[in-house]
């Protein structure tokens, strides 16, 4: 019996029983291309009668030692890591263009030689010469760091099967040319080849890889999400043009936490650590004005501080807007109907800005709180004490729901000088933090305490 046919579309790289003119995953328009069998070879045929051979089984106890993590000491990134580099592990670091990922790498590779790492720098990229430059400006062109300029495949696997580095970086899996598959460099197929290619090395030789991927106008890394599914940890560079904060945020990490977030400024001599960020996020504050409350945070395991800004203002449209940077718009839709329908509050003929002071992307739930008392202060033109922090989750009833870590976010608003935290009724802050903590059962109970109506 004849196989059907498999598509796949070179843009998400989503899978399809036959052709389209778009793709329904992705919705972009003559992307779907049918894929080359895996193999012509009788074994694409059938198993047939031939068995394979049994598996050995072994047990989940062990007696060997965790393998050792390699640090950078860049704490920062050894903490999205989990801890360090894990040998034989292969990990993407996606962003946009220009974020500074090959900056971060190359900063990243020079701690990891000068702690006796043997590093491989592999650009497709840029000119030797190019990259030269960057590290004289970097202040580490004497880092112990290899460097070669290729985009072929097959040479580099050769290159890294000989040298065994303890890690290589490659930059970027866009640029590289794997002359066993037919298509243009970049492709789905390209990226696929390449990424499986490399991470086969890294479990067969124990060495890490890192590879970076860029990232489309959509926010997802080019090509292929099945280049996330075949490495062990996803870390995404981010940060607002315009902004120096960047933010490597770990997405997926087999060997660690997931949403560990390490906050780097933008230099003129490259990426610096930052390591109090809700000092460097609450930078800009002044008096405190309408429209503006601080969120007490966690980001992985760390708590961070950030301002959350709202602007609302009559709408001259008939649909009023709704513009959020930096936080869900659902879930803003959420908290303004919960004001409305609970609280009697409406924002009918209202258009609604909402923002995340630094450009930091808050994705807790407990941020509901913050957006509420935001929200309800710019509307009501109430600027909220300057010395205080708010966090809960907002549920549909009105009701406040603890969220976890409370002291931990309590100690980080204590560091930061604040004296008092309004939080949901349930929060158990454990030991004492010198705060005052201001327990609301509601947000009308909220509304009423901090605005005087409700
Ligand atoms: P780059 O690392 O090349 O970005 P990517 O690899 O993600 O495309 O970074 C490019 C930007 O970083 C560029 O616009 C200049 C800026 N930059 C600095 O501000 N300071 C520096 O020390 C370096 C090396 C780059
Ligand atoms: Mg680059």
């Amino acid at each position: 019996m004849a196989r059907a046919p498999a598509f796949s579309c070179t843009a998400c790289g989503a899978s399809h029983q036959k052709w389209a003119g778009r793709c329904e995953a992705c919705g972009a328009w003559n992307t779907i291309a049918e894929d080359a069998p895996l193999s012509a070879g009788p074994a694409a045929k059938s198993l047939g009668a031939a068995r394979g051979r049994t598996l050995p089984l072994s047990d989940l106890a062990t007696t060997e030692p965790e393998p050792p993590r390699a640090a950078s000491g860049l704490a920062e990134l050894d903490r999205v890591l989990g801890g360090g580099l894990v040998p034989a592990s292969a990990i993407l670091v996606g962003g946009d263009p220009g974020i500074g990922k090959s900056t971060l790498l190359l900063q990243a590779a020079a701690s990891f030689a000068r702690n006796g790492l043997k590093c491989l720098y592999i650009s497709g990229e840029e000119a030797g010469a190019q990259i030269r430059m960057r590290a004289r400006r970097l202040g580490l062109a004497e880092a112990p760091v290899k460097l070669a300029t290729d985009t072929n495949l097959r040479d580099i696997l050769t290159t890294l099967d000989a040298e065994r580095p303890g890690l290589a970086i490659i930059d970027s899996i866009q640029t590289l040319w794997a002359d066993m598959v037919d298509s243009a460099p970049g492709s789905v197929a390209q990226v696929r080849a390449a990424a499986h290619e490399l991470t086969a090395f890294a479990k067969r030789r124990g060495s890490a890889v890192i590879l970076v991927g860029h990232v489309t106008k959509e926010g997802q890394i080019a090509g292929p999400r099945v280049v996330e599914h075949m490495v062990d940890t996803v870390l995404y560079f981010e940060g607002e043009r315009g902004h120096q904060f960047r933010i490597l945020r770990a997405v997926k990490n087999r060997f660690g936490p997931a949403d560990e977030i390490g906050v780097f400024e933008m230099t003129g001599s490259g990426l610096a650590e930052v390591q109090n960020p809700s000092a460097l996020f609450l930078s800009g504050r002044g008096t405190p004005a309408p429209g503006a409350a601080v969120f007490a945070g966690i980001e992985g395991t760390r708590p961070v501080l950030t301002e959350i800004q709202a602007l609302v203002a009559p709408s001259p449209l008939g649909t009023p807007r709704r513009t959020v940077v930096g936080l869900d718009a659902g879930r803003l839709a959420t908290t303004l109907a919960v004001l409305e329908a609970r609280c009697g509050i409406p924002f009918t003929g209202l258009d609604v800005f909402l923002n995340v002071a630094g450009g930091l992307r808050v994705t807790e739930p407990a941020a509901d709180l913050a957006v509420a008392a935001a929200l309800i202060s710019a509307r009501e033109d109430v600027a909220l004490p300057a010395d205080c922090v708010v966090f809960g989750e907002i549920s549909l009833s009105g009701a406040l729901r603890p969220v976890g870590q409370t002291e931990n976010r309590l100690k980080e608003a204590r560091k930061l000088g604040f004296s008092t935290a309004i939080a949901p009724a349930d929060s158990k802050p454990g030991a004492p933090t010198g705060l005052r903590l201001r327990h609301m059962p509601d947000l009308a109970a909220f509304v009423g305490e901090m605005f005087g109506a409700g």
